[in-house]
């Protein structure tokens, strides 16, 4: 069967794209990386893409008038491609409603908290500061509004005493590792869809509770 075309886009460390690299090497997974775009010439993501012989290109957003322009090059460049779904990692780009409404059920986010708490940036710091004990990732949906699309999985993980954003934020990111791939490994075997503006998922758990780590 012909894999999915999985288009990345990122604009830093790319942690979370090498994690669904890594992943799509695995012959038996459903999902092949297409293409990877960045915003960021000098992300160190780009480097690790370019390391791994992925199609990789670079589009800087200053280049465009407006965040419409950049968004259609940007989806252009993922259709050039053939990418059948994007995943955003680590992609910091607020962008025009036209690119969530273009790929709508077909565009995919990973945020680092249980969303809906704690959308937007400095997440760690604010479930720290909110003294929440649970804290985790989010896979959802891309929609117009920042980290508000429907949720498809999320993973918990624990909020320990004495955690800062730093070592919260490492303990959630093993976690983002584990979940992008899984997310886009059951988008491609026709799991997850978006209906009637919620996340539909069959035949899978999409509460993950990974086993705690020290
Ligand atoms: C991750 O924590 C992701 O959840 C958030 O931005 C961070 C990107 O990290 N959206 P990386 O570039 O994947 O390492």
């Amino acid at each position: 069967m012909a894999k999915l075309k999985l288009g990345i886009l990122i604009s830093g460390r790319g942690s979370n794209m090498a994690a669904l690299i890594e992943a799509a090497r695995d012959p038996g997974y459903p999902a092949e990386i297409a293409c990877v775009v960045s915003n960021v010439a000098s992300a160190a993501g780009v480097a690790t893409a370019r390391g791994a012989e992925i199609a990789t290109t670079v589009i800087p957003h200053k280049d465009f008038a407006d965040r419409e322009s950049f968004d259609r090059a940007v989806s252009a460049e993922l259709e050039r491609h053939g990418v059948g779904l994007v995943a955003f990692a680590g992609f910091m780009r607020i962008q025009s409603p036209w690119f969530p409404q273009h790929w709508a059920g077909r565009a995919l986010n990973i945020h680092p908290s249980l969303l809906p708490a704690f959308p937007g940036l400095k997440v760690q710091q604010q479930a720290i500061d909110a003294g929440v004990r649970v804290s985790g990732c989010t896979v959802h949906f891309v929609t117009p509004e920042l980290d508000s699309g429907p949720i498809i999985a999320q993973a918990a993980v624990p909020v320990l005493a004495g955690d800062t954003a730093d070592s919260l934020a490492a303990r959630i990111l093993r976690q983002e590792h584990r979940l992008y791939p899984l997310v886009v490994r059951w988008f491609a075997e026709g799991r997850v869809l978006l209906k009637d503006g919620r996340a539909e998922v069959s035949g899978v758990p999409t509460t993950l509770l990974f086993s705690p780590e020290p």
